[in-house]
């Protein structure tokens, strides 16, 4: 039996939004993302204030390290792309904003370029446990390259997790934000390595009636289940 006495005072721990995290509860894709309230390079933003604009949250193990360089020039280099695509970028890591601040005004001074997203300072870790982003497996004090895939509506749509020796390849990021929103707009699937312009996938009928409305529907059909059309 159990000594523990519950104080009736006693709060379960609470994010700097308010909200107390559900035990375990990582995100999942067609499940809403995590609140969240942190400081960034910005300052003080909520998952909320996202809402009507796709949301690409990404975490990156460290300030000033090689890889994570590369990563931000090359999400940098992306940005006016996605901003086009009603898309913003937000970076992590549990460095503080002050190592953050210093990194982004060391790549303008080396690199030249301006990082234009704001990056969260999780230096308590609370963005990076209510989304998994820390695996111990790699490391027990930073955060893996993980993208988390957010849509106008709160939804977490893809998530993408990358090892701590891999820098991303932001061109896929642009390729899946693409795909995700044809699906949304034309009812569609896309097929392996697509990209936008590509025919896309009809899904597949479950009906009897379905499938003799698609076979006169003029789609490029290879056979009664597999139909391509272009959008
Ligand atoms: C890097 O960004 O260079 C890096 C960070 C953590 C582990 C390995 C590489």
């Amino acid at each position: 039996m159990s000594n523990h006495v519950e104080s009736a005072t006693e709060e379960p721990a609470r994010t700097l939004a308010g909200i107390a995290p559900a035990a375990a509860s990582l995100p999942r894709l067609g499940m809403a993302a995590p609140a969240f309230e942190a400081v960034t390079t910005h300052g003080k933003l909520r998952l909320e204030d996202f809402r009507g604009n796709w949301l690409v949250l990404f975490s990156h193990p460290a300030d000033f390290t090689p890889v994570c360089t590369t990563e931000f020039l090359a999400f940098a280099a992306i940005a006016p792309e996605l901003r086009e695509r009603g898309v913003e970028l937000l970076g992590l890591s549990i460095d503080s904003p002050t190592s953050h601040i210093a990194w982004v005004l060391n790549i303008k001074e080396k690199f030249g370029i301006d990082i234009p997203f704001p990056i969260i300072a999780d230096s308590n870790k609370e963005v990076a446990s209510l989304y998994g982003m820390i695996m111990p497996g790699e490391s027990k004090t930073e955060t893996s390259r993980c993208v988390f895939m957010i849509d106008p509506v709160g939804t977490v749509r893809a998530m993408i997790y990358y090892p701590l020796t891999t820098g991303r390849n932001t061109d896929e990021i642009v390729r899946l934000i693409d795909a995700l929103q044809t699906t949304d707009k034309h009812g569609v699937a896309t097929p392996a390595n697509w990209k936008a312009g590509d025919k896309v996938i009809v899904p597949p009928p479950s009906t009897m009636e379905e499938v003799e409305a698609r076979l006169k529907a003029g789609f490029e059909c290879t056979d009664w289940y597999f139909c391509k059309k272009a959008v």
